[in-house]
């Protein structure tokens, strides 16, 4: 996949980083082709921010500092790149670039954020390219080190350079510079191989070159790619490495880029969860966050997306069509159908077709949320069942208990919400409400149509509905001659009186 110009055994490159290794990020840029009110690295891929793509990416090589360069929507950028650090256990220092005067003076505000003397190794990436990884920074480390280059460049050859800057070589092949597409000559604007704006530099030469930089350009920025003609003009080495997988160095500008990128993501990691035993049955209509745990034969039908933090336990089946964030669905159950949020559904449990889990719904072992049920807040035993038509807020379920089909948990006043507790071995009812708060023992029954207000005790049968009364001839007396009528003195063995008016002719 990689290629550096000195073509060593890795295993004479592997030499651990003895120097400080410190990565800088810039993310400062405006991003206006995104055409959002959202900062540009704020959009998600996968169910990351493109920032915290890059950021990991760099957190992944153990630097002893790690920096993103903020500008355009800083406040919300160093928000979210808080809860990273939080979640990588490691310190993510933020500097302010307050006009983007070009990527050089970028590097140079991340730089002032490190202490004065800075020696090592610098990694420079960008906050927009979001499936760098952290292998190939890795190799740049590697590449740079072994090598002993002042500075290394990430590069790429592709079939269309436009826009990016161009490495220029000389006679020898060695790399005399890099020359962006505005500053460049109709001969160098042919050249393919292309700079990634991922770069290694020995953080002496860096800071001093920065120092030298110059606005004499097409753009009039301090471009941090002078850097390279700098130090080949100081007599230091200039190395490459090639990139051979285009995808990981390519950047989002739009919206276009976004999806496109999104796409290749997805296809990226549902691959891999194939090659880790997962049966994915339409690659094409399956989405993965990054944040996705699915154990071995677990099937995946066509149209699922599975959000970050769930996880998928063995030979579980989700989908066909189903969405579940936050998730976590035990080994051996089913979801079928489904929009899940936050539920755990257990062990060969089964749920859908069309329910919809909320936050904080258990399901135990065995158990079963059916057809059109919505359940939020509901702790629902092993074994136990809501089958049909329901909605359960606010509950409490033990085991091996039977919800009838059409029961609501009547769980809101108006202004409170309230806890309903059915205990274990029940039969409730088809049609119940349950007006919490209320208590239904354990083996307890309850009859169909009931509005249950009180407790009913372990054992006992609540029936809590109008008792039935039928009023004998009606029909006849109030509906003569309709085919009701006729229907019921044919059913009674009488020969009917009249001819019906037409065959629908009742409510007229
Ligand atoms: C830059 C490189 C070009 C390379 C290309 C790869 C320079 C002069 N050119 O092009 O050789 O092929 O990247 O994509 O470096 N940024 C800041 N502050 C700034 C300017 C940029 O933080 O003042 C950040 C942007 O947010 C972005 C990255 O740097 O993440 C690259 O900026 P961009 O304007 O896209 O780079 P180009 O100048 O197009
Ligand atoms: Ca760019």
């Amino acid at each position: 996949m990689l290629q550096g110009d000195t073509a060593q055994p890795s295993s004479q490159r592997a030499a651990a980083h003895p120097d400080p290794v410190s990565t800088v990020v810039l993310a400062a840029g405006e991003g206006t082709r995104m055409r959002s009110a959202t900062p540009k690295v704020l959009h998600r891929l996968a169910g990351r921010p493109l920032v915290e793509h890059a950021v990991r990416a760099a957190a992944g090589v153990d630097p002893d500092q790690l920096v993103v360069v903020l500008g355009h929507g800083r406040d919300a950028v160093a928000e979210h790149l808080s809860s990273v650090a939080g979640a990588l256990g490691r310190p993510v220092t933020t500097a302010v670039q307050e006009e983007q005067l070009g990527t050089g003076h970028a590097v140079s505000c991340g730089l002032s954020e490190l202490p004065d003397g800075l020696t090592g190794t610098v990694l420079v990436s960008y906050g927009d390219v979001p499936l760098l990884d952290a292998d190939t920074l890795r190799a740049m480390l590697d590449e740079h080190a072994g090598t002993g280059n002042a500075v290394t460049v990430l590069t790429a050859v592709v079939d269309d350079p436009t826009g990016y800057g161009r490495i220029t070589r000389d006679a020898d092949g060695q790399v005399t510079g890099i020359v962006e597409q505005k500053d460049a000559t109709p001969e160098q604007a042919e050249i393919t191989e292309i700079n990634s704006g991922v770069y290694a530099f020995d953080a002496e030469v860096l800071t001093g070159a920065l120092k030298r930089l110059s606005t004499d350009n097409a753009q009039g920025e301090l471009y941090l790619t002078d850097v390279l003609s700098i130090a080949r003009g100081d007599g230091l080495r200039v190395g490459t490495l090639i990139c051979a997988d285009p995808w990981l160095v390519e950047g989002v500008n739009d919206r276009v880029q976004l999806s496109r990128l999104g796409a290749e993501l997805n296809r990226r990691l549902v691959t891999g969860w194939m090659r880790e035993g997962v049966t994915v049955v339409d690659p094409a209509t399956v989405w993965l966050d990054c944040d996705v745990t699915l154990a071995r034969d677990v099937t995946l039908e066509p149209g699922v997306q599975l959000r970050a933090g769930t996880t998928v336990g063995e030979g579980a089946t989700v989908g066909p069509d189903t969405t579940l964030a936050g998730c976590t669905i035990h080994p051996g159950a089913s979801v079928v159908r489904t929009h899940g949020e936050g539920a755990e559904i257990g062990p060969n449990a089964s749920v859908g077709p069309f329910s919809y889990l909320r936050p904080g719904t258990s399901l135990g072992t065995k158990g079963k949320i059916g057809t059109f049920v919505e359940t939020k807040n509901a702790s629902i035993g092993d074994g136990t069942k809501v089958p049909h038509l329901s909605y359960v807020g606010d509950a409490t379920i033990g085991e091996q208990s039977n919800i009838g089909a059409a029961t609501v948990f009547v769980n809101y006043d108006g202004v409170n919400k309230h806890h309903t507790k059915i205990g274990s071995h029940s039969r409730t009812g088809a049609d119940n409400m349950f007006v919490a708060p209320v208590e239904i023992g354990d083996g307890a029954y309850t009859a169909a149509g009931s509005v249950i207000t009180q407790d009913v005790p372990p054992g006992a049968m609540a029936v809590a509905r109008g008792r039935q009364r039928n009023i004998d001839g009606w029909v006849a007396r109030r509906r003569p001659g309709t085919a009701a009528d006729q229907a019921a003195q044919r059913a009674m063995g009488d020969e009917p009186t009249d001819d019906a008016e037409t065959s629908n002719g009742e409510g007229r």
